[in-house]
C-alpha cells in the first residue's frame, strides 16, 4: 500500500490551498451573511482548470485524476464550502455524466465552456415530493417525437440561478417505472425555463439554491443523454462519484474545522496554561484528529477505486456516510473548544459547523448511504 501523494497531487492540492487563502477567505463571513454567490471566484477557479478537472484535454479540461479532485476539494471546502459545493457540482454531477455518457456531439457543444467555468451547470434530480426516492420522478418529458415537452419543478438545485444548462432527470414512460426515466440537457435560455425561489439556508449561504420550474419546455431529442430509459441510471452512477467530492468537501470541512480550534487551543490561556494542556480539550483534539484520519482513508480509498476503474458505489456511499458525520461532530466539537468566541461569526468555525449539515443531506442523505452500503453487501454477499 502507497499512501504517498505524487509531485502532481502535491501542486494541485498545494494550489488549492493557496486558492482558498487568498481568493476564498477574504470576503467568506461576508458572502456567507448576504447569500452571496462567489461569482469572481468560480471564474478565477475554471481559468485555473478546476470546474473541469478531471475532463480530458480534448474537451476542453485538465485530464486530472479523481484524487486530485478530491484533495482540491478538500483544500477549497477548508476556507469555503459555498464556492466548494459548486465546483464540485460541476465537475463530479454534471462534466463527468456528460463526458462520461453524452454523444459527442454533447460533448463537443458543452463541455469546453463548462470547463473552463465560462458556463456552469446544474443537476436537477430532487423534487418537491421526490428527494430520497428518486424513482418518484413527477417530472414529466413527454416525447414527442422530434422532441420532448418537459414540465415540473425541481427543489434544492444548486446553481440554480448561475447555471446555463441543467441535466434534468424526467419521466417519460411512468409504465416503465424506473427503465422510463429520461436525462435531458436543458439550456436556461429554452422557453418556458423559470428560475423560481432561492432558498434562505442554514449553511453553505454563497451557494444559490432555488426551485426551478419547467413549464412546456421544448427539448430537442438529441439533447437527451444516452439511450431512453437511461435517465435514473444516469443519475445513479454519476451521483455515486458525486459523492466522493461531496465526501471530500466534508473531509475539509472537518479539517478546517480542526484546524481552528487547535491553533485557538494553543492561543487561549485559562486557569494559567494553553487550553490544549488540559485534557478535556486534549482529549478531544485527539478524537477530532481520529475521526478525520479515518474518514480520510476512505475518501481516498474510494477516488483510488474509480481511478482504477475498479466498483466504487459501496464505497464512495462509506466515504460520504464517514465524512459528513465527521464534519458534523469535528465542527461542533471545534465550537466548544473556542467557547463563547466559537459562536461568533469572526471566529469562522461558526460557519463550519453550519456548511456541515448539509453533507449529511445532499447527494443522498446519510440514511441513503446505509441503503447503498447493505444493498450492496447483499448483491456481493
Ligand atoms: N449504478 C448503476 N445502476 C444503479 C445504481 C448505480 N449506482 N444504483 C441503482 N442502480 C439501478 C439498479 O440496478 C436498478 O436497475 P435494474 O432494475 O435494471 O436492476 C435501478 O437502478 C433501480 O435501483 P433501485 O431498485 O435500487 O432503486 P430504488 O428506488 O430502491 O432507489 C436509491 C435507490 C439508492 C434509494 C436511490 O433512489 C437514491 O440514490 N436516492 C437518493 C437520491 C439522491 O442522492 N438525491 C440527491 C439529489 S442530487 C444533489 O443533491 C445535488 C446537489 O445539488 C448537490
Amino acid at each position: 500500500m502507497n499512501f504517498n501523494l505524487s509531485e502532481e497531487h502535491l501542486m494541485i492540492r498545494d494550489a488549492a490551498r493557496d486558492f482558498a487563502q487568498t481568493e476564498l477567505l477574504p470576503g467568506v463571513i461576508e458572502r456567507d451573511e448576504k447569500q452571496e454567490f462567489p461569482a469572481e471566484q468560480i471564474k478565477k477557479l475554471g481559468e485555473l482548470g478546476f470546474m473541469g478537472m478531471m475532463v480530458s484535454p480534448e474537451n476542453g479540461g485538465s485530464g486530472m485524476d479523481t484524487m486530485s479532485y478530491v484533495l482540491a476539494m478538500e483544500e477549497l471546502s477548508k476556507i469555503d464550502a459555498s464556492a466548494s459545493v459548486v465546483v464540485s457540482v460541476n465537475n463530479s454531477l454534471v462534466c463527468w455524466g456528460l463526458e462520461t455518457f453524452g454523444s459527442a456531439e454533447q460533448k463537443a457543444k458543452y463541455l469546453p465552456r463548462l470547463a473552463s467555468g465560462e458556463i456552469i451547470g446544474s443537476f436537477c434530480l430532487s423534487e418537491p415530493e421526490a428527494g430520497s426516492d428518486a424513482t418518484s420522478q413527477a417530472t414529466t418529458a413527454v416525447d414527442m417525437g422530434d422532441h420532448y415537452l418537459l414540465n415540473g419543478t425541481k427543489n434544492w438545485i444548486t446553481n440554480g440561478r448561475t447555471c446555463e444548462i441543467a441535466l434534468v432527470i424526467a419521466q417519460t414512460d411512468r409504465e416503465k417505472g424506473h427503465r422510463g426515466i429520461n436525462a435531458l440537457i436543458v439550456e436556461k435560455g429554452m422557453e418556458g425555463f423559470v428560475v423560481g425561489k432561492k432558498e434562505d439556508k442554514l449553511g453553505i449561504r454563497g451557494s444559490d439554491t432555488h426551485t426551478l420550474l419547467f413549464n412546456d419546455v421544448k427539448v430537442p431529442k438529441e439533447n437527451r443523454i444516452g439511450e431512453d430509459g437511461f435517465g435514473f441510471k444516469f443519475a445513479m452512477k454519476t451521483l455515486s462519484g458525486g459523492r466522493i467530492g461531496i465526501a471530500a468537501q466534508a473531509l475539509g470541512i472537518a479539517q478546517g474545522a480542526l484546524d481552528l480550534a487547535l491553533s485557538y487551543s494553543k492561543e487561549r490561556t485559562t486557569f494559567g496554561k494553553p487550553i490544549h494542556e488540559h485534557q478535556a480539550i486534549a482529549f478531544k483534539l485527539a478524537d477530532m484528529e481520529m475521526k478525520i484520519e479515518q474518514a480520510r482513508l476512505l475518501v481516498y480509498k474510494a477516488a483510488w477505486l474509480k481511478d482504477q476503474g475498479m466498483p466504487y458505489d459501496k464505497e464512495s456511499a462509506m466515504a460520504k456516510l464517514a465524512a459528513s458525520e465527521a464534519a458534523m461532530w469535528v465542527s461542533t466539537e471545534a465550537v466548544q473548544v473556542h467557547g463563547g468566541y466559537g459562536f461568533v461569526k469572526e471566529y469562522h468555525v461558526e460557519r463550519l459547523m453550519r456548511d456541515a449539515k448539509i453533507t449529511q443531506i445532499y447527494e443522498g442523505t446519510s440514511e441513503i448511504q446505509r441503503i447503498v452500503i447493505s444493498r450492496d453487501m447483499i448483491k456481493n454477499s
